[in-house]
């Protein structure tokens, strides 16, 4: 089958991408609006885009109901300059969903989805708690891609990971204990993290020999 997407709903077009693009890793992202308010929501239009240097992009609609027709994140990104990315295990998947509700902005989520807030190192947003891992981000540019669709890009400054999972000599990481979760097709479905393969990278010469 094939579509043509000048042709079909956008919504429709939506369905395809987010069902066909998964499992989509998940950013809790916290921000503080210009009174100092924090904001807690996630995405999952959300990776690590370059190493060096260091970039994580996360892509935000329009916010529906909202006095600007934006979201909370997107406006303390573009007022602040600065967000803090904090993935998300299994213990914490469901108080990441109540950070999704459509609450006033003037509603802290973190409260009401009983998340600890903690100081950042270099940045205003604070970081969660609860969260295995937090990347602290400085705003490097912020991507018009519709009327109501950004991508904000941010180069990340600070990096906190849980003792129990990172060897701080060899900067080993023991993602398989994280557990992280993902987004899945729809509304409600995620995937853990917990299903695992390895496939060694293969060299020219390995390939070679593999053929000979
Ligand atoms: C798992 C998950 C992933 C989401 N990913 C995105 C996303 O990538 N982009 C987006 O604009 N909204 C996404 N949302 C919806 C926002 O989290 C939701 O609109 C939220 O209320 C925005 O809050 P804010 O106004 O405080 O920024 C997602 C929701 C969930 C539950």
């Amino acid at each position: 089958m094939h579509f043509d997407l000048a042709q079909i709903p956008q919504e429709q077009a939506y369905k395809l991408l987010v069902g066909t693009v998964v499992p989509r890793p998940i950013a809790l992202a916290t921000t503080v609006d210009l009174q100092g308010r924090v904001n807690a929501a996630p995405f999952s239009f959300f990776n690590a885009v370059s190493s060096i240097p260091p970039v994580v992009v996360l892509g935000i609609g329009g916010g529906e109901g909202t006095g600007d027709g934006w979201k909370d994140t997107e406006r303390n990104i573009r007022d602040t300059g600065e967000f803090v990315v904090n993935l998300v295990d299994e213990a914490m998947a469901e108080r990441m969903n109540i950070c999704a509700v459509d609450f006033p902005s003037a509603v802290g989520e973190l409260d009401i989805a009983r998340l600890s807030a903690l100081p950042s190192a270099g940045v205003k947003p604070p970081r969660i708690a609860e969260s295995p891992v937090s990347f602290e981000c400085r705003r490097l540019t912020g991507l018009s891609l519709g009327a109501r669709s950004v991508l904000e890009v941010g180069r990340v400054v600070h990096i906190h990971i849980r003792d129990d999972l990172v060897d701080p000599v060899r900067f080993y990481v023991a993602t398989d204990k994280m557990r992280l979760v993902a987004r899945m097709h729809g509304r409600g479905w995620y995937a853990r993290t917990s299903d695992l393969f390895e496939m060694p990278r293969m060299s020219l010469a390995d390939w070679e020999a593999r053929n000979r």
